[in-house]
């Protein structure tokens, strides 16, 4: 098997910000409430014109400028979302055709929340395989086309954008490993129950507003403090190394209070954690490779360094990448 890194990153924010001053006309929250109980401040929505693989595209050039990597060099394209353009084709195809790249396979993976640590993974195996050099993990989400601006308990967390990886094989270890994992039973506390093959659209799904997401916010808060803690401890123990090795941690951004929840479960400082919740809110899977390419930009992840992702999301799915930083 052999090694596998990242080589660049990058990532796209629509310029439209909504501030939660804005949410205080639509439902009864306040400013005060959404700071205190989730620490966002603002997010940004996709306009009309635009849908998730056109963020994807855009996140997904940045991050080829980034690696110096030409899209012809790319060998496969993965594409993490819960908010696809279509059903078919996939969002990753769409990306595919819109970078003008012919002959590659190019498919989408939902794993929610996680969908970017999953698709690292499995690029990483794909690589290390032997079968393939070189390709684009991204993970896209317009979550506020899955949004009910109607119920408070959801439409404040969500936010749209998009990020990106370019990944491919190296002569040192970069992305060491992951653990992945999912429990299925779960799947009604977080889940959009209309729209799809078991319950299609129709006059009535649409009266009842069920083709949007719902959520058990209380369940889900405890879950994912205990199976973020998880994954970042099996991954250390696979890998023989202690929590201090790690430089910094960029945790899926749901909630202020479920990051600082997962510090103190491992027993670390905050200040180990890369946040931005407060001006993007919850992008579900693109959470992480947008924080990754802010973290990286600003110079906060040196050559040398071990970083660590670690979300969890719908389905339930939870998991982590430990990586070395090769850049
Ligand atoms: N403004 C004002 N009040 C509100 C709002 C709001 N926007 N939303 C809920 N409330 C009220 C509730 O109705 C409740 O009122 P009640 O006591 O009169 O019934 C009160 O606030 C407290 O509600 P809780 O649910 O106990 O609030 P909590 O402290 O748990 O925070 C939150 C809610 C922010 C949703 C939290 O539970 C959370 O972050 N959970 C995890 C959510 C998550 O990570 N989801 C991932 C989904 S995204 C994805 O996978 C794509």
């Amino acid at each position: 098997m052999g090694d596998v890194t990242i080589a660049g990153t990058g990532s796209f924010l629509p310029s439209f910000v909504l501030n939660n001053s804005d949410f205080e006309m639509m439902v009864d929250t306040s400013d005060e409430w959404i700071v205190t109980r989730t620490g966002i401040k603002e997010r940004r929505i996709c306009p009309k014109n635009m849908a998730s693989s056109d963020m994807g595209v855009e996140a997904a050039k940045s991050a080829l400028k980034d690696s110096e990597v030409s899209p012809e060099n790319i060998d496969f394209i993965i594409c993490a979302t819960v908010s696809p353009d279509k059903f078919f084709p996939s969002t990753a195809c769409l990306i595919q055709a819109k970078l003008g790249i012919k002959d590659i396979p190019a498919f989408d993976i939902s794993a929610a929340c996680s969908g970017f640590i999953f698709g690292l993974e499995i690029a990483r195996n794909l690589i290390a395989g032997g079968g393939y050099k070189t390709g684009l993990v991204i993970a896209s989400e317009c979550m506020s086309r899955l949004t009910d601006y109607t119920d408070r308990s959801i439409c404040v967390l969500l936010g749209d954008g998009a990020g990106a990886a370019v990944v491919k094989a190296s002569e040192t270890p970069g992305i060491m490993g992951s653990y992945i994992s999912s429990d299925g039973s779960y799947g009604d506390i977080l889940n959009a129950p209309a729209g799809g093959s078991a319950r299609p659209a129709s006059f009535d799904t649409v009266e009842k507003r069920l083709h949007f997401m719902k959520m058990e916010g209380a369940a889900l808060f405890k879950i994912a403090i205990e199976t973020m803690c998880e994954a970042i401890n099996k991954l250390l123990k696979r890998f023989n190394m202690k929590k201090e090795d790690i430089s910094l941690i960029i945790p899926h951004q749901a909630n202020l209070r479920i990051i600082n929840g997962v510090a103190k479960g491992l027993g670390l400082p905050p200040e180990k954690f890369y946040v931005n919740i407060e001006k993007y809110g919850n992008m579900s899977a693109a959470c992480i490779p947008v924080a990754l390419d802010e973290a990286a930009k600003k110079g906060l992840i040196k050559k040398g360094d071990i970083i660590a992702t670690v979300a969890f999301g719908g389905g339930l799915t939870w998991g982590a990448n430990l990586i070395k930083w090769t850049k």
